[in-house]
């Protein structure tokens, strides 16, 4: 067994974190005065979103040192520390490995534009103008073309996300080199892998206008594994929107030597209309939801790995995008956090959802920071929709929605800062914070503690095989694990209405191992569910 077989990951967003010195934005010291926290939840490992010096078009997704830390974080100091203070918490350090593009103020690029015959002009990704134009109409994912012309030397750069974040030339063999000398620089200081930002899309072909999944895709990627993974004890895990079973299984296959695992996006998608864009919103369907989750657990079984998570600093916060988070907030959030902590893979938590945090709501663009949602604004603005119509999409998926402040306590700015933080803390801080979940053994808090304790203690959550039960029902998600003579039930009610289930061929009582409403006695073939009740029961 693999270290991150049994594991649960934590992601910080550092911005958001805990601020340690006033200046409202978070850093390391803050996050190492919470690694007593992180400890007392349980998980195995942190990934780090970016904390390498940045412009900060993109919040540090923009990466104009890969080693170096940006000062508003702290110190490379302070991160030798982070990974020595984790370490001693027997938690390790995934660090964010973004290198599908580069900020456009990182020295490659800064070189690459002073001329044609730059040693780094191959760095990036550079045509000729055809017809006075861009090469194509390729779009960038932050709005607008992927092309940006560059007056002094006549040429367009590529760039999939914003103009500052110019896209690498893999082909480019020194390149390469560099991005493996400096993963070596942090494997070598200690840290537990890495997460790759859009790492399905390094292998673009601009041409041909393939961007997603390119024919030398994983040619690069066993190359990078034999020259920084191989022989060390990390995990890496990819992030692939365009992931199907077929190539997570190329992706995440042991014995083809390139990934431990990736995210898949397929169920983070279905609340959206075919065919357009993530702002354009629809109901989700469960029946069709369940079947793509078990499609995915079923399919990677044998020769592959899933990663399982509802939330990240791109997507809103599961206990407001498919809970409820009026009514039923606490109740939502455990059930959700019941369905996927027992399921087969690696689950991830991300900031704030282990205590329910909630969307945040906006009335006016100005209180939006991330780039995505303003260049749509303005882009949908010219194409004539309505402020109110964009400013719903973006309450409902925009990714500040999950990067406002972590709610400590009860005090001014919720603990966070004691300055200005950089995003608006909510105003529910009051209610939901981590001193009041430490309070309150009811708390959401707990019921993630108690399923990472769970998946610890038992084979049959890591390996047993996973069965959909009741496909059919509209909002019931239930499922069995088994392993061995040992069988798992876990059933939730994913509304806020009560369902009546039957499940025939279920006889015995089995033991309620955890659950978000008192459960003391089951009667399977008429069960009531309450609204969004969840349970898993374990039958030896
Ligand atoms: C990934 C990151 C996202 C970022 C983008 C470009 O999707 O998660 O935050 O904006 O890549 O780096
Ligand atoms: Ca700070």
């Amino acid at each position: 067994m693999k270290w991150w077989q049994n594991a649960v990951i934590y992601q910080i967003y550092p911005r958001s974190f805990q601020d340690s010195n006033g200046d409202g934005i978070g850093d390391i010291p803050g996050i190492i005065s919470r690694l007593d926290y992180l400890q007392e939840l349980g998980i195995d490992a942190i990934w780090l979103s970016p904390v390498y010096e940045s412009p900060n078009d993109d919040n540090g997704y923009d990466i104009s040192n890969y080693q170096a830390i940006h000062p508003e974080f702290g110190t490379m100091d302070d991160m030798d520390r982070l990974i020595e203070e984790a370490k001693t918490r027997n938690i390790r350090i995934v660090m964010d490995l973004v290198v599908n593009h580069t900020s456009d103020e990182h020295k490659w690029f800064v070189e690459a534009k002073k001329g044609r015959e730059n040693p780094y002009r191959d760095y990036y990704i550079w045509r000729d103008p055809v017809d006075g134009q861009a090469p194509n109409d390729l779009g960038s994912t932050f709005s607008g073309s992927a092309w940006t012309f560059d007056e002094a030397s006549g040429q367009y750069y590529m760039h999939l996300f914003s103009k500052k974040q110019p896209d690498l030339n893999w082909e480019n063999e020194t390149m390469r080199q560099e991005v493996y000398d400096m993963m070596n620089f942090w494997l070598d200081k200690g840290v537990g892998g890495f997460r790759m930002d859009v790492i399905d899309l390094i292998a673009k072909v601009p041409d041909h206008k393939i961007t997603a999944d390119g024919p030398k895709l994983h040619a690069y990627l066993k190359d990078m594994h034999e020259q920084t993974l191989k022989d060390r004890e990390v995990m890496t895990v990819g992030e692939t929107w365009s992931a199907t079973p077929e190539s997570a299984k190329l992706y995440s296959d042991p014995d083809r030597n390139e990934l431990s695992m990736v995210f898949q996006f397929e169920h983070m998608m279905m609340d959206e209309q075919p065919g357009k864009s993530k702002w354009d919103l629809k109901e989700l369907d469960v029946v069709d939801w369940k079947e793509v989750l078990t499609k995915w657990q079923v399919e990677l079984k044998e020769d592959g790995w899933n990663s399982l998570f509802w939330n990240n600093h791109d997507t809103p916060r599961v206990v407001s995008r498919w809970g409820n988070d009026k009514d039923y907030r606490v109740e939502s959030a455990k059930c959700f956090a019941i369905l996927l902590h027992l399921m087969r893979g690696t689950p991830y938590i991300y900031q704030g959802e282990e205590i329910g945090m909630t969307n945040r709501h906006v009335t006016s663009i100005d209180e939006v920071d991330d780039i995505e949602s303003r260049n749509m604004y303005a882009e949908r603005l010219a194409q004539g929709y309505s402020k109110a119509d964009i400013l719903k999409s973006i309450n409902v998926k925009g990714r500040d929605n999950a990067r406002t402040p972590i709610h400590w306590n009860q005090t001014d700015q919720a603990g966070f800062t004691e300055g200005t933080p950089w995003l608006k803390v909510q105003p529910n801080y009051k209610e939901i914070n981590v001193e009041q979940a430490l309070a309150d053994k009811d708390s959401v808090f707990y019921t993630y503690q108690k399923l990472i304790q769970i998946r610890k203690e038992n084979p049959a959550i890591v390996w047993g095989s996973f069965n959909l039960l009741l496909p059919e029902h509209p909002t019931v998600f239930a499922y069995e694990r088994l392993y061995k003579n040992e069988k798992w039930v876990v059933v939730t009610n994913l509304s806020a209405d009560s369902q009546i289930v039957s499940f025939e061929t279920i006889k015995d009582q089995g033991n309620v191992v955890v659950s978000n409403y008192d459960r003391s006695s089951l009667n399977w073939s008429d069960l009531t569910l309450k609204p969004f009740e969840a349970m898993a029961v374990q039958f030896v």
